[in-house]
């Protein structure tokens, strides 16, 4: 953004100067002079070159470049920029005095879009003396540039001035359009709660995708097209500048979100507090005094992070804003139903998990929309007539629902649906929701009333409700069509969440070779035994029922633990299924679950994908050292995939050994039988 600002200020101030008046004086220290620009005028498809020259009446060795963009009025661009490192890649500092050229490239995409636009740049030098400032009021046409900033490759949108005139000329006459239209898109603060930052944006774009602008939706990443911020400040901050089309877009995703609080107009940024105060005065002023004075109630509120702001620091803020600008002057303050709260978002940012001392960022936001409802509470499992132990938190289930694309016209379905947590949170969302589970008492609960059915009664959802059926995953009987919109999953790691498949033990077998008895399971009073399901058939399972069963464009989201020592080889991995995103939830210092989000991409087609070897799926082997972290962790994994307890002390008892987990006891405890003891046999009916 910061070199598609530049190269704004050069491609405007050389390639149209006659597009510009300059809003300098005689005392600025550049005088610009010559602009030879080729092709010209510029070509669709067909990058520009620029050369310019000018005189510097001093020299300039470092100084500030401030830029500010509207659209219709509305502030698109708003930015500070250090002069040498942004002009580095074209031309390194510093600007002697004299005669001084720049020659830099502008790539021109064939289609660009329309828009009446004033710009206003000015530069100011290492004394504070102003360069040069220009202002232009003109259309002008977003295109892409490539550019390199310290050897980053970046690909932005710039803007390059045209005139009506030139326009048509660049479209061979044509007075109509080009074919794609890019948005403009306006500048917005997402605050986000404190919990779950890694979760924050795969939820963001999972439901930027589900109303259809995922593909004009930029964030604080490199990418970021109004607001830089680095990347380390994503995971921790909870506040994330981003950029879309439209308000009613922000306002459909607050409808849904469970990571995010609020949204806020972005009025401007700073990394002190007198630049963002600086910056406020760029903002359109008659606009502002419209929001923020005129008689209308407002309040203001100081948003920090990283460090809580004593009050009175808190007021010394509120104080300096009020006096800054007269815009809030002619307002009322209205603590209690103001029409407008006005937010300064002051990010002292975490360092080493300690507060830094001054903040690194300041932001004015003005409130657009809180999230309606909280669900995390409606959903509270607490309240729930119907759990088990292993039960989902609503938080993690209704984050779940959102990055599976749960809506209504949707079928979503939970293979291990234990409760049924998930379908809750996809059923209020709209989807038709359908789910199995091996164990008939985790349907039952404590019977009429008291089971998973009444949760849907309890929310008044039953009409989503389409049913459960008893099934063992790993002998799924479902019809092998896709017919799944969205697949939901904790599946079960855990000895204890009864990680189980249909089988017989290795005794049985045995016993049944001794009598010669054949074919035990057909017997009427057969009853069916079960043995360890290998977390590895788990997984496979799994992606195999979501590559089968999904529609193209389906959605896995499902649980995988691991440990610290994570890597991303320890995902399992499907020809037919493509990674959205994958984000870890801290357990213990070591433990850890991630919540992985899946897409079906191509259809299943039996000939090409029943037949592929382990490698070529991409499956995990657990016998493969190099998968030794989750072979590791799912030989001690807990409950509800979450962590085994830490290690206890030496503990009594025969054949107990110092060390051993928690987990490791219960299952002992329970008599579960030993992996080396049981055999599946393929084949068996339910
Ligand atoms: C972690 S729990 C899921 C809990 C569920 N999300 C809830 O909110 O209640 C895993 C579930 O998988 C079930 N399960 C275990 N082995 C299975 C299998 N082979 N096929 C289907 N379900 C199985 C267990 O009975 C258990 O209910």
């Amino acid at each position: 953004m910061k070199v598609a600002i530049l190269a704004l200020i050069f491609a405007s101030a050389f390639v149209a100067a006659d597009l510009w008046s300059s809003c300098g004086d005689s005392s600025d220290v550049l005088k610009i002079g010559k602009i030879i620009v080729s092709p010209n005028p510029p070509v669709a498809g067909k990058p520009i070159t620029v050369e310019g020259a000018g005189l510097f009446r001093s020299d300039v060795t470092s100084g500030t470049i401030y830029a500010e963009v509207s659209v219709d009025d509305l502030p698109l661009i708003n930015l500070t920029l250090p002069l040498c490192s942004t002009v580095k890649k074209f031309r390194p500092c510093p600007f002697l005095k004299g005669q001084q050229s720049l020659k830099l490239a502008v790539p021109i995409p064939s289609a660009v879009p329309s828009g009446e636009y004033v710009a206003k740049v000015q530069v100011f030098d290492q004394n504070n003396a102003r360069v040069t400032c220009v202002t232009g009021k003109k259309r002008i046409f977003l295109v892409e540039a490539e550019v390199w900033i310290n050897d980053e490759h970046l690909i932005f949108e710039v803007s390059v001035l045209m005139s009506a005139k030139e326009k048509l000329k660049m479209w061979g006459g044509s007075e109509e359009l080009p074919p794609r239209e890019i948005p403009l898109k306006r500048p917005y603060m997402a605050r986000f709660r404190s919990q779950h930052a890694e979760f924050r944006i795969p939820e963001l774009r999972s439901l930027a995708q589900m109303f259809g602008f995922l593909e004009h939706l930029d964030y604080g990443t490199e990418q970021a097209k109004l607001v830089s911020q680095r990347r380390e400040e994503l995971p921790t901050s909870p506040y994330l500048p981003i950029a879309c089309p439209s308000q009613k877009q922000i306002e459909q995703v607050a409808s849904r979100s469970v990571s995010l609080m609020s949204f806020f107009d972005l009025i401007a940024v700073g990394d002190t507090f007198e630049e963002l105060l600086e910056n406020i005065s760029h903002y359109p002023q008659d606009k502002l005094q419209a929001l923020a004075g005129n008689g209308r109630t407002f309040k203001y509120h100081v948003d920090s992070y990283g460090r809580k702001m004593p009050h009175a620091e808190q007021l010394v803020l509120m104080e300096r804003l009020t006096n800054i600008n007269g815009a809030w002057e002619s307002g009322n303050i209205d603590l209690k139903n103001p029409q407008e709260t006005w937010t300064i978002f002051v990010d002292y940012g975490v360092a080493k998990n300690r507060p830094m001392d001054d903040p690194r960022r300041y932001y004015l936001g003005r409130k657009i929309c809180n999230t309606p409802v909280d669900l995390i509470e409606v959903y509270n499992v607490k309240k729930r007539n119907y759990i088990g132990t292993t039960s989902m938190d609503s938080e993690l289930s209704l984050m779940m629902a959102n990055q599976a694309l749960a809506r209504s016209g949707t079928i979503a379905m939970d293979p291990f649906a234990g409760t049924g947590s998930l379908l809750l949170t996809c059923a209020h969302f709209g989807s038709m929701v359908m789910g199995s589970d091996i164990d008939q008492r985790m349907f039952r609960g404590w019977g009429e009333g008291k089971d998973l059915k009444s949760n849907f009664k309890q929310y008044g959802i039953e009409n989503k409700y389409i049913d459960v059926i008893v099934a063992d995953n790993s002998h799924t009987p479902y019809r092998t069509v896709p017919f799944i919109d969205a697949l939901v999953a904790d599946p079960p790691y855990g000895i204890r969440a009864g990680a189980r498949k249909i089988g017989k033990k290795r005794k049985t077998i045995l016993r049944e070779q001794k009598l010669g008895i054949t074919n035990a399971h057909r017997r009427s009073n057969h009853i069916i035994q079960c043995i360890n399901y290998a977390v590895s058939d788990v997984l496979h399972d799994l992606l195999n029922l979501a590559a089968t069963r999904l529609v193209v464009g389906g959605r896995l989201v499902y649980w995988l633990p691991t440990t610290d020592q994570y890597k991303d080889s320890d995902l399992p991995l499907h020809p037919c299924l493509r990674i959205i995103s994958n984000s870890e939830q801290p357990l213990t210092m070591r433990w850890r679950r991630r919540l992985i989000t899946m897409e079906k991409f191509t259809e299943y087609i039996p000939s090409v994908h029943d037949n592929l070897s382990p490698e070529e799926y991409g499956q995990i082997n657990l016998s493969d050292d190099s998968h030794g972290n989750l072979k590791n962790y799912w030989l001690r994994i807990g409950s509800n995939g979450g962590p085994p307890k830490e290690k206890k002390g030496k503990r009594k008892g025969k054949g107990e050994t110092e060390g051993e987990t928690a987990e490791e006891e219960t299952a002992e405890g329970e008599g579960e039988e030993d992996e080396e003891e049981v055999a599946e046999v393929e084949g068996v009916e339910q």
